[in-house]
């Protein structure tokens, strides 16, 4: 049998050629992340930003040639791989930044070659099915209604804030000093007045403080929007979410929770007594690029009720002209702020499928378990100090008696090197080393070896 010859660079990725265009040029992808991948050797490229821009610069090249070149597709995946901080590597822990699913990417894949545009029916015709019903059936796992997808937590939390300020005819945020910054931001966008910042001390919200603020600062019942954080992006700590619900309804105050983080928390028996509170909140931000094992991006805002939606409904007639919504045509395009909007849903139906939720839980558990063995490590180890045992699968930790611009030093030597990606936080006005450990893979060697590095790194 002759070997069928190569795809032309104009090929579609869908329709009667498309499998045939698109498996050759699978195999090179996936022949480049393998060779980038080797070529990088650990966790992130070594030698600094200035080394890692020039090796990209040398392989891209010129950018738009006169003339195509037939190796791009290698060469750019191969440049992209091997300057890549791999989350799949133990040893690149630092931020909320998971390894993606095999299961997922390529359901990923299916979710691009098919380019569905999610903000009319007629683009969209069975992905607008899949993704009300995967939404529906995720918000009612958080205790509310319906849920809308978003780009991540960012975007999740200024659609909460512009719902809350829709439904209220104003408002004002009340955060606690340990919330995402994204709120504060989303007031700024929004126009609202200046937040208040409740204090957050031992890294959650001051419940006390909260009560003196929803106290002093009362306006109009349902003016004052309070935020609170299940999974706090420095430390993964959970504000008293009872608690801070049982004020909020004390006060007529509305309620999100940021779950961008702890949401994955829903997904174990184990851990998910953890949100409880989630379920009294107006609105909830979930994330599965981050404890969900997603390819970017995968956010979700979760409603209360389906109704609150509506504010969004906006009118265009090319896409929902009202007599095609009379006649049965769903209308999409009150379910986001963008316009196009890719099958991002895909992936994460295939996800929970695949796995079922005690698949994704085991996933959840073996992460936290983790964490929690790794802070055994530093607890046990003198030349560390722990900040605290880990409440999901983050660990701060710092060399003992070194000064914060050693800790930070040691942070950046890792990087240069290309050896370790550990993050930084300030908690207790001192700076400690991060880990988030959100790899499955992860070995107890690999959390042996990572702190080993550290200690040599600080020596050194
Ligand atoms: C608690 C929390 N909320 C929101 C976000 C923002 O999420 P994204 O980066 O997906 O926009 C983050 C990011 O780390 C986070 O930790």
């Amino acid at each position: 049998m002759s070997t069928p010859p190569p795809p032309t660079p104009r090929a579609l990725a869908s329709g009667p050629e498309g499998p045939g265009a698109l498996r050759p040029l699978l195999d090179t992808v996936l022949g480049a992340l393998d060779t980038g991948r080797r070529a990088r050797g650990g966790p992130l490229p070594a030698g600094g930003p200035e080394a890692v821009a020039a090796r990209l610069r040398d392989a891209l090249g010129e950018i738009l040639p006169e003339h195509g070149d037939p190796q791009a597709l290698r060469t750019l995946v191969h440049a992209l791989a091997e300057g890549a901080a791999d989350p799949a590597d133990p040893l690149c822990a630092a931020h909320l930044h998971c390894p993606p699913l095999a299961v997922a990417a390529a359901a990923d894949l299916a979710a691009t070659v098919l380019n569905p545009s999610l903000d009319s029916w007629d683009q969209a015709p069975a992905a607008s099915e899949l993704e009300a019903l995967v939404t529906r059936e995720l918000a009612h796992r958080a205790g509310l209604a319906d849920a809308v997808v978003t780009t991540g937590g960012t975007e999740s939390n200024h659609l909460a804030l512009l719902l809350a300020r829709e439904s209220h005819g104003g408002i004002r945020l009340v955060h606690g000093a340990n919330a995402h910054h994204s709120l504060p931001r989303a007031a700024w966008l929004l126009g609202l007045p200046e937040p208040v910042v409740v204090p957050a001390p031992s890294g959650t919200l001051d419940l006390a403080a909260l009560h003196r603020a929803l106290t002093d600062v009362a306006g109009p019942r349902g003016s004052l929007l309070v935020a609170a954080t299940a999974g706090t992006t420095d430390a993964g700590l959970i504000d008293p979410l009872p608690e801070i619900a049982g004020l909020c309804a004390a006060h007529g105050a509305r309620l999100h929770i940021d779950a961008a983080h702890g949401g994955g928390l829903l997904f174990s028996d184990r851990h998910r007594a953890k949100l409880t509170g989630l379920e009294a909140a107006h609105t909830v931000t979930l994330d599965l690029h981050k404890l969900g094992w997603q390819p970017i991006a995968a956010g979700l805002l979760a409603v209360r009720h389906p109704r609150d939606l509506d504010v969004l409904h906006q009118h265009a007639d090319y896409l929902n002209a009202d007599d095609d919504t009379a006649s049965g045509l769903p209308d999409l395009l009150g379910r986001s702020l963008r316009t196009t909007r890719r099958a991002d849903i895909l992936k994460t139906a295939v996800t929970l499928k695949t796995l079922g939720r005690t698949g994704l839980g085991a996933l959840v558990d073996h992460v936290c378990a983790r964490a929690s063995e790794f802070a055994d490590l530093v607890h046990d180890h003198p030349g560390f100090e722990l900040y605290d045992r880990p409440v999901i699968s983050t660990v701060l930790f710092r060399p003992a008696d070194a000064t914060d611009d050693a800790v930070a030093a040691v942070r950046r030597r890792l990087l240069t090197e290309g050896r370790a990606v550990l993050g930084r936080a300030r908690l207790d006005d001192r700076l400690w080393l991060k880990t988030t450990l959100l790899n499955p893979d992860t070995r107890p060697d690999d959390l042996a070896a990572l702190l080993k590095l550290v200690e040599g790194t600080t020596h050194g």
